[in-house]
């Protein structure tokens, strides 16, 4: 079921991408991004809180490595807790210095685009030389502002997800695989 220790989460209606195939993904978009990479010193910016199993993981499928990697991590986050997007997107934590850096801004995803358009924006000012979007999932049909992404990893459904980094109220961040989250579970009647 590509989950460890057996069966899914019970909050968690269905997998819908396992750790295994996570992890093939990841792999080839890391080498993908290595081969553009080349030669560009790049700075990989994980996005927090989501995105740091994914920078993790793709911070180490870079290969070959290119010469003066940097890894780093910024904050956003939309405001309130909930499954819709408030539409306001604050940056808590500021990137560190990108001028004159090939910056690689890794999402765990991507849904109405507004944190994305925010922070390239933010990148491009602080005087980055180049912002290349790398995000694992990419929920297109959500999309309000229209932002360039240049890699995704998986195209995702208009449903819930959570795992692999991504949250619910700060919970199944955990697990190891991406699944759909039980209705039940976003409207208070969690299992646990
Ligand atoms: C999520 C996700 C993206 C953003 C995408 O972050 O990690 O940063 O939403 O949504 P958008 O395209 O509609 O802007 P969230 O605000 O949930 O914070 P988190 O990463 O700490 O969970």
């Amino acid at each position: 079921m590509g989950t460890r220790g057996g069966g899914l989460h019970p909050d968690v209606e269905r997998e819908l991408f396992s750790a295994e195939c996570l992890a093939v993904r990841v792999e080839e978009v890391g080498r993908t991004l290595a081969a553009e990479l080349s030669g560009k010193r790049p700075l990989l910016l994980g996005v927090l809180r989501g995105a740091f199993v994914f920078t993790a993981d793709l911070a180490r499928a870079l290969e070959p490595v290119p010469e003066g990697t940097e890894v780093g991590f910024l904050r956003a986050s939309s405001y309130g807790a909930g499954t819709e997007s408030s539409g306001q997107v604050r940056v808590d934590v500021s990137p560190p210095d990108v001028r004159g850096r090939h910056v690689v801004l890794v999402e765990d995803i991507v849904d109405t685009g507004r944190t994305l358009a925010v922070l390239v924006a933010r990148l491009r000012a602080e005087g980055a030389e180049s912002v290349t979007t790398c995000t694992l999932l990419d929920k297109a049909a959500r999309r309000v502002v229209d932002v360039r992404v240049d890699h995704s990893c998986f195209a995702c459904p208009d449903e819930f997800v959570v795992g692999y980094g991504l949250d619910f109220d700060e919970r199944y961040r955990t697990l190891p695989y991406i699944g759909v989250l039980k209705p039940a579970a976003y409207s208070g009647l969690s299992s646990d």
